[in-house]
Parts: C-alpha cells; structure tokens; sequence
C-alpha cells in the first residue's frame, strides 16, 4: 500500500478524524462546539491535560503561559543574527533545537515549547524580543507582527486567528504528529521530536499547502479568469494546492467554518474580489474533479485579510500543531512500543560482484 494509505498505525484517545457519525473530535469534543464555546489555550489545555479547563485554571494555565514567553539570552543572540532572508520554517526548527541545547527538558518545556514559538518567530522577524503582555496567544501574535501598534486590533481578526489555531490544533496521525511519534518512540527528548515535526510539516503537500494556496488565489486578477486557468492547471496534471485530504471524503470539516471567516475578513478588509477568486477555484474544483477545498485553502484568505505575510501561514500552522505534537509525545511515552515497521524489498536477487 502506497503512503500507508488506510493503514491503522496504532490507538490514540486524542481525536477522530473523518469518523462518520463524530467528525474532527478533540478528546470527544467537536471542533465546531470547541471554535464557538472555548480558546486555543483551553484547546491546547484540553489536548495536554485531557480536560477543558474551568474558568480559573484556564485563567491560570494563560498566565503560565504568558509567564514562559522568555527567550534565554543565547537564543535570542541566535536569532538576531539568522538572516531575514531564512524560510520561517527553518527559524522555527533551529530556534527549537536551540532551546533544547539551553534548557533540557524537564516537565515544564511541554508549556515552555507552547509559549514560545509565536516568541522565537516575531523575534526573528522584529530582531528584538518581543514582550508584549497580551493573553492570548492570538493577540500576541497580532500585537508582535507590528510592535509600533497602539491600537488594539480589530476583535474579528483575533477570533479569526484564535478559530484557526483551534481548527490546526490537532489531527491524529497527520504526517508530522507520525513523525514526532516515531521519535518519541525512541525514547528521545521532546526537543528532537518537535523538530522532526517541523521539519516533516514543512513540505507543500503538508503545512506548506497554505502558503501555496494563497499563491495560487494571487495568480488570478479578476473572476472571470479563474475558472479557465484552473482548468488549463488540471489539464497539464498540476495540483491545486489547498485540496484533496487522504482521509476526509465528503469534505473537510473545518473548511466551512474557515470559509465563513474568510468571506467576513474580506468584506472587512475590501478584499471580496480574493474571496470571489476562491470561490470559483472552489467551484471550477468541484465541477471538474468533485474534490473539496481542505483547511489550508480557505485559511490562507484568513490570514492574508489580516496582514499576516504569506510566508508565517505554515510556521502559524506549527505554532498551533505544537499543541497536538506534544499531546501525542505524552501519548506514546505513557504506552511506548519502538515504531519500527517492515519493508518490502524489491531490489535485485542476491548477487555477487
Ligand atoms: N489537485 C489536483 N488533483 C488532485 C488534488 C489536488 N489538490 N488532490 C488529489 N488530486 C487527484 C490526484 O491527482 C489523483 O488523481 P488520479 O487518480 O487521476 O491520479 C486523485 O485526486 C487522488 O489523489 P492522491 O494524490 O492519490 O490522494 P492522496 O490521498 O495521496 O493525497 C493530498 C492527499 C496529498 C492531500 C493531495 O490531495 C494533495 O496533494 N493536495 C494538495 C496539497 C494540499 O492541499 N495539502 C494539504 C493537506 S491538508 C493539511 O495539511 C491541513
């Protein structure tokens, strides 16, 4: 089997992913119910610590959180002196290795490594630590993009940003969660299995889709050219990048709620004609190859409404995984079995020279 297509790698209680009658659960809450009901800290809570949290441990689990958003000194000299012209993928990587040289894990880097990513990258971006006192991880972010801004932003661009770091959050044995489980399965640090995700996300046909997506709506001046080009794209066998999902068959359900944020950023923002682009692209798809938009299509528009550089959307994918990363680490440590499967060996007969 090609991919490991429908194999089932192993048990896990974290989510469900395209089970018919539950959808994308997280610890048996649907993702639609967590966007409207909870935040990404009590998502990343409830991924950790098996529990949504109660108002006050929630209150307390943001300012632990907000508490460990501290570079150590080495770091941030290392990443002052990364170049602007590194992919932020490679940032992210080397930022997280470092950590581990400095601080070796000890219970606490599984919070540490939550708060810091949105740090090690806005640091790198501003070339100055980033210390603003914002709670959520969402507002930080926004907030760090900018540090000159007085103002706060725009209440829909931080639920925009907290849904879609909610809906990347976590989906079971995704490529780069398999990853960092085959690390963990060693009996390596959470260090080294952080960054084989990152690593493992950062291809196009994984995280690396958003980026590709917001391309490819960009390639397109006007409405009325799209529904031509995607054809002409499909003809000449190209992906389109942003859908297709190796395990949703009626459609990824994350997809129309990131569609319905996408639409109201756009209007917000005076980009309708990007959201008219994508729609047709969403359409021309479905005509030609009856196949959906997944989460990094629609996101893309997200985050371009507002303002975030195209080059963040896969590392914001990872500030948000991190959290389905580490719960699946503790998952495989608590039940630990060396991941080691078998090949199929198709190379010449036994030969001598
Ligand atoms: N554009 C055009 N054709 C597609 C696409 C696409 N995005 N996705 C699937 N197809 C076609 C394939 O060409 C293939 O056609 P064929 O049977 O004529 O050869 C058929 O649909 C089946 O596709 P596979 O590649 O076999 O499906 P697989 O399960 O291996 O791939 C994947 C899933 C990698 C996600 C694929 O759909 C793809 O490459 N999509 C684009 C990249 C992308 O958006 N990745 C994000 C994944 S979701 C996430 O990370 C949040």
């Amino acid at each position: 089997m090609t991919g490991l297509a429908g194999i089932i790698a192993g048990d896990t209680a974290i989510s469900t992913v395209g089970k018919e009658s539950a959808g994308l659960t997280y610890r048996g809450y649907n993702i639609t119910y967590l966007v409207d009901h909870a935040n990404f800290e009590s998502v990343a809570y409830l991924l950790l610590y098996n529990k949504l949290p109660a108002p006050e441990e929630l209150n307390l689990y943001q300012k632990k959180l907000m508490s460990l958003r501290r570079l150590p000194e080495k770091l941030l000299i290392l990443l002052k002196a990364i170049p602007q012209t590194a992919n932020p993928m490679d940032v992210l990587r080397t930022g997280v290795s470092m950590l581990g040289i400095l601080e070796p894990e000890t219970p606490e880097s599984i919070d540490k490594l939550v708060a810091i990513l949105p740090v090690i990258l806005l640091t790198w971006y501003q070339g100055q630590e980033v210390t603003n006192a914002q709670i959520t991880t969402a507002d930080y972010f926004l907030y760090g993009l900018n540090e000159l801004r007085v103002k706060p932003s725009d209440p829909l661009f931080s639920k925009a940003l907290d849904a879609s770091l909610i809906l990347y959050a976590e989906h079971e044995f995704n490529a780069s969660t398999f990853a960092a489980r085959i690390t963990a399965s060693t009996l390596s640090d959470v260090y080294s299995c952080i960054t084989t995700a990152i690593g493992t996300l950062r291809g196009p046909l994984h995280g690396g889709a958003n980026e590709e997506a917001m391309k490819l709506i960009q390639q397109f001046d006007e409405p009325d050219q799209v529904e031509a080009g995607i054809k002409r794209m499909l003809s000449e066998k190209k992906l389109i990048m942003g859908f297709g999902h190796r395990v949703y068959i009626n459609g990824d359900p994350r997809s129309p709620i990131v569609k319905d944020l996408a639409r109201q950023l756009s209007e917000k923002v005076g980009k309708q004609k990007l959201f008219a682009i994508a729609e047709i692209i969403e359409n021309t798809m479905w005509t030609e190859k009856k196949i959906y938009p997944n989460l990094d299509f629609y996101s893309a528009l997200v985050y371009h409404c507002i303002g975030i550089p195209t080059s963040f959307f896969t590392p914001l994918f990872v500030v948000s995984r991190i959290t389905g990363w580490l719960a699946h680490v503790i998952e495989q440590r608590s039940n630990n079995k060396l991941i080691r499967p078998l090949a199929n060996y198709i190379g010449p007969e036994p030969r001598q020279i």
